[in-house]
């Protein structure tokens, strides 16, 4: 799931505490309907859950990931699967693959038409791309909470720090059409998130959102989230679990000729 220009994953907390981020992908699997013997690409395998179970619908399976780290990680824990280091944004796959598949990636990825361009370019003609991410308006909640608290404790937000791709379903499928696809498929829908423990929020916001707290320390960091938690608990948390607004952008296009 992961795209980043500096490697910051920690593959094993990735593993340990967010694992629910593949656990949504089940739901995308079945959109995705696998056929055994096709072959597919699984972009942004992150850790290779969703990969595994492809393989295990005797799919031909390759997954790719930006981060090293993951892609360790995924070749460690399923040595027979194929996984490699490659960017979204520059696949160098031709006429290869029947679907390629896209769980909780492309929001990390700037530059959506090279992505789509280089998907399209990967497909065999009637081949499918699937994928669901993060979409306008995602983690809205979360993003004012971390802005406000960074600002409160006297740091400067730069809108350059923003991490990730959140586009509305008429600018992403209008750029999917762009690429070449016919579009069968778009959704933009809202996904509470439930956060495991007492320090869900606290560990979101370390494992995804660190890019909003470059250049400040860690002592202060640890205030500002312990600021951040205090600030969002009336809105985020609900029956002794914290609950993140995830609003999600699903979609299928086909690449016809
Ligand atoms: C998402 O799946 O929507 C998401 C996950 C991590 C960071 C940002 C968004």
């Amino acid at each position: 799931m992961t795209q980043h220009s500096q490697d910051t994953w920690n593959a094993n907390l990735y593993d340990t505490q967010h694992s629910f981020v593949s656990k949504y992908g089940d739901h995308l699997l079945d959109l995705l309907a696998p056929k055994a013997g096709e072959k597919i690409l699984d972009l942004g395998c992150g850790t290779g859950d969703l990969a595994k179970k492809l393989y295990d619908a005797q799919v031909d399976v390759v997954g790719v990931d930006s981060s090293a780290n993951m892609v360790a990680q995924a070749k460690k824990k399923y040595p027979a699967i194929p996984f490699e280091v490659q960017d979204a944004a520059e696949l160098d796959f031709h006429n290869e693959f029947d679907a390629v598949f896209s769980n909780a990636t492309l929001h990390w990825v700037q530059t959506p038409k090279q992505v789509l361009t280089g998907i399209y370019q990967g497909l065999q003609q009637g081949g499918r791309f699937i994928a669901e991410f993060g979409g306008k308006g995602n983690v809205q909640t979360i993003i004012d909470g971390i802005i406000h608290g960074i600002q409160e404790a006297g740091f400067d937000y730069n809108a350059e720090q923003f991490p990730w791709y959140y586009p509305s379903i008429g600018e992403y499928t209008a750029l999917m059409e762009e690429a070449g696809f016919r579009v069968t498929l778009a959704q933009h829908y809202d996904r509470p998130t439930p956060l495991d423990e007492d320090n869900g929020l606290r560990d979101w916001i370390i494992m995804f959102g660190s890019a909003f707290f470059t250049g400040i320390a860690e002592d202060k960091k640890n205030d500002i989230l312990t600021t951040i938690e205090q600030q969002l608990r009336p809105l985020l948390y609900t029956d002794g679990q914290w609950v993140a607004d995830y609003k999600r952008i699903r979609v299928i296009g086909i690449k016809e000729k």
